[in-house]
């Protein structure tokens, strides 16, 4: 299939979204050859149509390089109201047996991410009463590094059909979805637990219920940080064959 218009101008097209060049999904259609074309990392315009409707070869040159950034590289903007109701909407098509919709997200965005961080180092230093300066920043940014946090809440349970073991691959398919889906807007994303998704003091702070749990913490954000990819197992130490082809 042809390759998505890339639109150039803003004036004449009203329905159009600025995407980092450097972060965007469509990144596969600056490249010849798998080479970057030198290109400023400016923001280029981009109809919104033209993110979303990706074709299967966007979609293969997407997966074979994805990986994430890093959160301490992330910074403004974050996704738009707009935005951000297609990355949850898109995050939340999975695969889930028997179609419970066993996860439930909250988005943690705007001054609650700073006073967050106040009561996570409330928590960490009860614990650790002598904690270093760097480690009482981190505390405080914890949840500040990004413009908007995603937890994505497992809210696995019994039930009489579907094992709960799967209701939690379900979550996980959640949080993969909305790095990617972030990702097709534009955005970068890390998926983190921390140890704030397991302290009971501080999931309570963050609404998470007795009996939940957090499948992640979806940091999104923008960055023009060029993050290495890191190493991935080879073919032959993962994959078993049985039987031949
Ligand atoms: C369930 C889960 C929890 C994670 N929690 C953390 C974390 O707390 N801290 C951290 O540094 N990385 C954590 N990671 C790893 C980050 O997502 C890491 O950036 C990721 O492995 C990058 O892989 P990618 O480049 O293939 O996306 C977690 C990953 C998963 C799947």
């Amino acid at each position: 299939m042809a390759p998505a218009k890339i639109q150039r101008t803003a004036e004449e097209e009203p329905d159009i979204c600025c995407v980092p060049v450097d972060s965007c999904f469509l990144k596969g259609h600056l490249k010849t050859n798998g080479k970057a074309i030198s290109r400023p990392p400016q923001r280029i315009q981009l109809r919104l149509k033209d993110l979303i409707m990706q074709n299967d070869v966007k979609l293969i040159d997407f997966l074979r390089d994805r990986h994430s950034t890093p959160v301490a590289q992330m910074k403004e903007p974050g996704p738009s109201q707009e935005e951000l109701d297609a990355i949850l909407t898109f995050a939340t098509r999975v695969p889930d047996h028997g179609k419970i919709a066993p996860w439930r997200l909250t988005v943690y965005r705007g001054d609650v991410r700073k006073t967050l961080g106040e009561q996570f180092l409330a928590i960490a230093s009860k614990k650790a009463p002598d904690m270093t300066d760097p480690a009482k920043e981190a505390e405080l940014i914890r949840f500040s590094r990004a413009p908007l946090v995603v937890g994505v809440i497992s809210t696995a349970a019994p039930h009489a059909k579907i094992p709960e073991w799967e209701q939690v691959l379900s979550a996980g398919a959640v949080c993969l979805n909305m790095v990617m889906a972030a990702s097709a807007h534009g955005f970068v994303a890390n998926w983190r637990t921390e140890w704030v998704a397991y302290d009971d003091e501080a999931l309570a702070l963050l609404g998470v219920k007795e009996g939940e749990k957090v499948a992640g913490f979806i940091h999104i954000g923008s960055s023009d940080f060029p993050t290495p990819d890191r190493p991935r197992p080879e073919l032959w130490q993962i994959v078993s064959y049985i039987g031949e082809n």
